[in-house]
């Protein structure tokens, strides 16, 4: 994969081994796809402080999340369907992520199983979930986390109530494909893609399939998601989740600084400001700007991670020059695993790596801890730096 330089290479290869229907899912965001928009632009309005002659020689990107040692400030997001990007997608992602020696976490809606993926690689994951109404059904997907050893639980906040993308209407994505002509078509010019779907494990959602009735297909994405996610989901259910989860809890889909000082008291250990990649509240601030408010209110009680948007290793340093002390990246890496499975996905950890320590040797810093709001040049986004 030495021949794709960046994820903008990756993403384009992933266009071009995809079908239309799941590469249109993963890049879309919701509705005008204002927040999916803002995410970027946001990012490229930070400017980064150059600094030289400052012995940059001793880097280190390693640290800790979660208390877990780490290679990069960096863990792989939940993906739904990211066994549709490439055959048994989250096998092959989790064991990139473990061989670069950063956290991987495994979706509710993934195609493979947690059993499939437990299987299949030999430390632990951590599992995202979703709360649907069936509680029991939930209460056994905690257990089925739990004794797959997953070493924590990311609990999605955002997403009771699907943000419409209009893409996956006008595709009429199916899981799996329907046999329509378009379809056959599409799939029939990507033949890697279809080799590796039909040598995975499974076509459908690994977590749900014999466990939720009418799981064999899903006919509409959308209708299934409106009749089984629970929207009263409050406060209250995170206690129910913590106390049935004996591990670290991290609460994913945070954007308000009110959110955060709940998210306190309610005892997670670690909270992702994220806006779910621009997918949700369309028109809402992107997660960049959402922030730095957001540390400074709880920066200093609990593990603030940050999503949405990360596409650089420039970006890593942004967000984390913001007070952020990890980052979680969705589709940089899922265009890695439409363009070469487990290559593809190992090839986007390398590139947001090494983008992320040469940044930090143009930026005069040789560890992360040294990364903080100095970092960023004078800019709309840079209110609180001290005064030189
Ligand atoms: C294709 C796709 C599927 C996603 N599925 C899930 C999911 O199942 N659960 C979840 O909590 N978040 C999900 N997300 C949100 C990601 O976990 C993450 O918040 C988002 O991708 C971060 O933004 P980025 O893609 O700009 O890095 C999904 C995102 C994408 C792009």
């Amino acid at each position: 994969m030495k021949a794709y330089p960046s994820i903008e290479d990756l993403r384009e290869r992933a266009r071009r081994r995809v079908p239309k229907m799941f590469f249109d899912y993963a890049e879309a965001g919701s509705y005008n796809q204002e927040t999916l928009r803002a995410n970027r632009a946001d990012f490229e309005k930070i400017k980064l402080r150059q600094r030289v002659l400052m012995n940059v020689d001793k880097r280190d990107t390693a640290t800790t999340i979660l208390g877990e040692k780490a290679a990069l400030p960096l863990a792989l997001a939940p993906i739904g369907l990211g066994g549709m990007m490439h055959g048994d997608g989250e096998i092959a992602a989790c064991r990139a992520a473990q061989a670069a020696g950063i956290p991987y976490t495994l979706s509710t809606m993934s195609i493979c199983s947690i059993e499939d993926v437990a299987g299949a690689v030999d430390k632990p994951f951590w599992f995202q979930l979703y709360v649907m109404r069936d509680r029991g059904f939930i209460r056994e997907l905690i257990q089925r986390a739990a004794a797959a050893k997953c070493s924590a639980l990311m609990l999605t906040v955002d997403l009771q109530v699907l943000g419409q993308r209009h893409c996956d209407v006008r595709n009429g994505l199916t899981v799996p494909p329907e046999i329509k002509l378009r379809n056959v078509i599409d799939i029939a010019t990507k033949p890697g893609w279809a080799l590796s779907i039909l040598k995975g494990k499974r076509k459908t959602f690994g977590n749900l399939a014999g466990h939720v009735k009418d799981m064999t297909n899903i006919n509409s994405l959308a209708a299934w998601t409106a009749n089984q996610f629970d929207p009263t989901l409050s406060w209250k259910d995170v206690e129910w989740v913590k106390s049935l989860w004996p591990g670290k809890l991290i609460l994913k889909g945070i954007l308000d600084a009110d959110d955060a000082k709940i998210a306190v008291t309610a005892g997670a250990d670690a909270i992702s400001v994220s806006n779910h990649g621009g997918r949700q509240l369309d028109g809402a601030p992107s997660a960049i700007a959402a922030l730095p408010r957001i540390v400074d209110a709880v920066g200093a009680e609990i593990e603030v991670m940050f999503d949405s948007g990360i596409r650089t290793g420039a970006d890593i340093v942004r967000a984390l020059a913001l007070g952020a002390r990890s980052c979680i990246v969705g589709r940089s890496y899922i265009y890695g695993l439409g363009a070469g499975g487990q290559a593809g996905v190992a090839r986007a950890i390398e590139i947001l790596g090494k983008e992320l320590d040469v940044t930090m040797a143009l930026c005069g810093v040789n560890s992360l801890a040294e990364i903080d709001r100095d970092v960023i040049a004078d800019s709309p986004m840079d209110t609180q730096r001290r005064p030189q």
